[in-house]
């Protein structure tokens, strides 16, 4: 234990890595407050990794994140960075963080952020800590990503939205939503909003079937039709889907892509409360010594996670989600 009580650990930075995720602000004022209290200094680096090799690079006070938790977006800015994936500009972020003295790094991002993240620690024994910040919930590890919630009751009350004007006009909407390769977002969304169907990267798209569903659907009464699509299904998103379904019933439709906007906005509580809850175990962690590890959630409990694992490994999306929305709609 270093004289600080910290284990030595007296400056820590934190950067923000990869798309934004709604709930990051809180973490990053938690890490601050945290680490001032515990008499540590942090300093903020702006434009992720990309900013650290710029030296992007400022201290981060307890007033500077005053007035920051109720909003999306992050306050240090991101990037995706090329440079940081090789050894050579690892080597040049560990001599920048060097000269500035840090004891330790905290990367709020996902799995790509994470791998170079790892690297860095390998390669120049700089201690870090990892939290996990996409909206996509697709990180090995650990149940929840923050920004998760808020991007599902941002895509929620579009859909609400959407029902109003695909009833009027009976019309057939194939809403999609964000989620890289990970159908999470659309399954929650699919279930909480009463799709008629939910199209998910991880299980086949049956053009076919889906045909078969609405046509019944029609023919029983149905004025119309909300079609929650994933992104990053092998059959191509919204628009594909929309004009498959079309050249085989006709039927009047609509595609919605909801993209960013799943991103914005206010951070729901569960993002706020997750984000502070990650933010304090990340500092606490570090000044007990520890590094290499990612914080998370399992089974509704904060915990620590071999960071690795993080990156090692997919969850995928919990698809008895998609069985119940099937089930509550045929
Ligand atoms: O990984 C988070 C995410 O929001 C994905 O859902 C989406 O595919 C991607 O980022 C979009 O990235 P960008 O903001 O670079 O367009």
């Amino acid at each position: 234990m270093g004289k600080n009580g910290q284990n030595g650990v007296k400056k820590i930075a934190v950067l923000s890595s990869g798309g934004d995720a709604p709930g990051t602000n809180a973490c990053i004022r938690a890490i601050v407050r945290v680490a001032s209290e515990r008499g540590m200094h942090v300093l903020g680096v702006s434009h992720g990794y990309q900013g650290l090799l710029n030296g992007e690079i400022a201290p981060l006070t307890r007033r500077a994140v005053g007035n920051i938790i109720q909003r999306c977006g992050t306050i240090l800015g991101t990037s995706r960075c090329k440079d940081f994936t090789t050894p050579e500009g690892r080597a040049k972020a560990a001599a920048i963080i060097a000269e500035h003295k840090v004891d330790g790094l905290i990367v709020l991002g996902g799995d790509g952020s994470f791998r170079g993240a790892a690297a860095l620690s390998q390669e120049h024994g700089i201690p870090i800590m990892a939290v996990p910040t996409t909206i996509d919930n697709d990180m090995h590890g650990t149940d929840y990503t923050l920004g998760f919630d808020t991007a599902v009751n941002v895509a929620l009350e579009a859909i609400d939205r959407i029902r109003d004007t695909a009833e009027s006009h009976e019309r057939i909407f194939f809403v999609e939503v964000m989620g890289h390769v990970c159908g999470a977002i659309a399954l929650e969304v699919g279930v909480a909003g009463g799709a008629d169907d939910v199209l998910v990267p991880e299980v086949d798209t049956d053009i076919d079937f889906l045909c078969e569903h609405l046509d019944k659907g029609f023919h029983h009464g149905r004025r119309s039709s909300i079609i929650v699509v994933a992104e990053g299904g092998e059959t191509g998103g919204a628009f594909a889907i929309a004009h498959q379904v079309w050249r085989r019933l006709r039927y009047d439709y609509r595609v919605c892509v909801l993209g960013h906007i799943q991103r914005g906005g206010t951070p729901t509580a569960r993002d706020r409360v997750t984000g502070s809850k990650f933010g304090a175990l990340a500092v606490d962690t570090l000044a007990a010594g520890e590094s290499g590890l990612m914080v998370g959630e399992i089974g509704g409990k904060t915990c620590l996670t071999p960071l690795e694992q993080a990156f090692n490994g997919r969850r995928h999306a919990d698809q008895s989600l998609l069985e119940l929305a099937r089930r509550l709609t045929r």
